[in-house]
């Protein structure tokens, strides 16, 4: 079989190293790929946004199926171009890609089905806006409604910081046309869970749960960043949390979006946050999360190709999904400087016997060598017995792989940790 993956981060490459376990594909596109992906798969040399040339290639390369796995090309509708040719994809349309693509209306979606989230105001006047915060409870949490490189949302500490980053979505329009409309959320406290999920709009099957670790800094300190590291399972996720969420959101969600002739095909990524009145929705994604596929696939004992046909096909409620009872951890391994400005082009140094537990987001081919091309450089994972034993041997393989200006963060998974004892 010849597949097609679209995108080119660490999570395309945890993708493919798990597609290619099965032995019934003989060969793995990525569109564009990058550097360390080319290792595992032929790299083309076509953007991930560029739906036209996607299908046309496609159609070309007599691919038998497609994943698209990046937000955006989901959003503007791959799924649709590349099932109109007959191409079987993994992925949700446009019109159930809204659920990540429109922040005002997966709340409005919330709201109408009682799907548990924070209280909201949804405003496209920016002299409403600010006037409503004259009053807002503070802290208070301010997002604009389309996608904008998962910087979108500001959590405002002051009135002032507030009435900032609204002027800045609607007035300097920081995110363009994404900012058009925004919405002001209540901001909640407790931890936060990822829960990606297989859905065939029929049935809804949880991946095991991750905690991502945004901002640059150790403790939680500096700048919010696409993911500084995961580990899974989230200690935080217990068995009567689960079954809360699957009853209040899980579920809710796909009916809502099913009543809605929205359909959602794919992964649906869920981020939660428990609160002291329960698990209530953050935001949802489209797709599968980076870097939390980065732990969560390495842990997946089922064929990842079979679960996705059984998703396509609407047959998931047939198809077994096993998990491993191990923990795994990924630590992101950045390019100093990363969010802000960082310098490219350093060699990268990955020994071979950690090929194959290092997924590289940010690299490029250059006179045959792997060189730093991204702010975030690549995931180190690995699998243990207890979490502990993952978090240190995820270290420990850290040590061995080098550029120059790495950064990477000391305490992933510490917090989970000292949870798991408490
Ligand atoms: P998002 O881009 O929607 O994932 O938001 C980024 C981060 O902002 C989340 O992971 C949360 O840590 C935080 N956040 C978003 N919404 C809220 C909220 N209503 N209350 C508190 N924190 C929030
Ligand atoms: N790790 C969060 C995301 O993929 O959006």
């Amino acid at each position: 079989m010849k597949i097609m993956v679209v995108g080119g981060g660490g999570r395309e490459h945890a993708i493919i190293k798990k597609l290619k376990e099965n032995k019934n594909i003989s060969e793995i596109f990525a569109l564009p790929g990058n550097g360390g992906i080319a290792r595992d798969a032929v790299c083309i040399n076509i953007s991930a946004t560029d739906i036209k040339k996607i299908a046309e290639f496609a159609v070309q390369n007599k691919i038998d199926y497609a994943v698209v796995a990046p937000d955006d090309p989901l959003v503007l509708g791959a799924v649709d171009a590349l099932e109109e040719k007959g191409i079987p994809c993994f992925g949700p349309k446009a019109n159930a890609a809204i659920i990540e693509g429109s922040k005002v209306f997966s709340k409005d979606l919330m709201k109408k089905y009682g799907i548990p989230t924070a209280g909201y105001e949804v405003f496209n006047d920016m002299e409403k806006a600010l006037s409503y915060l004259e009053t807002a409870p503070i802290p208070t949490v301010i997002k604009a409604d389309g996608l904008a490189l998962g910087k979108g949302v500001i959590i405002a500490q002051t009135r002032e910081e507030a009435k900032a980053a609204v002027k800045s979505m609607m007035e300097d329009k920081v995110f363009g046309k994404s900012g058009d409309n925004i919405v002001i959320e209540e901001f909640l406290t407790g931890p936060e869970v990822s829960v990606l999920s297989f859905t065939d709009g029929k049935t809804v099957v949880p991946m095991i749960s991750s905690m991502d670790h945004k901002r640059a800094g150790d403790n939680d300190t500096g700048l919010n960043t696409g993911g500084m590291g995961t580990i899974a399972p989230n200690p935080y996720y217990t068995e009567a949390v689960a079954k809360e969420c699957m009853e209040k959101i899980f579920l809710p969600t796909i009916n809502a979006m099913n009543s809605e002739g929205r359909t959602f095909k794919g992964c649906l990524y869920f981020g939660l946050m428990l609160t002291e009145k329960g698990p209530k929705v953050i935001e949802y994604n489209c797709r599968f999360g980076d870097p939390e596929t980065q732990v969560v696939l390495p842990l997946l004992e089922s064929d990842l190709l079979t679960v996705m046909q059984a998703v396509t096909n609407g047959t998931l409620a047939e198809t077994e999904v096993k998990f491993s009872k191990k923990n795994a951890a990924c630590v992101i391994m950045a390019s100093q400087g990363y969010p802000k400005s960082y310098e490219k082009g350093f060699e990268i140094n990955i020994p071979d016997e950690l090929l194959s537990t290092t997924y590289v987001a940010g690299a490029a081919l250059k006179d045959g060598k792997t060189v730093t091309n991204g702010g975030r450089v690549l995931g180190v994972t690995a699998v243990g017995d207890s979490l502990k034993q993952a978090i240190d041997k995820a270290y420990g393989n850290v040590e061995k792989i080098s550029f120059k200006n790495a950064y990477y963060r000391r305490d992933i998974g510490a917090k989970a940790l000292k949870a798991g004892k408490e």
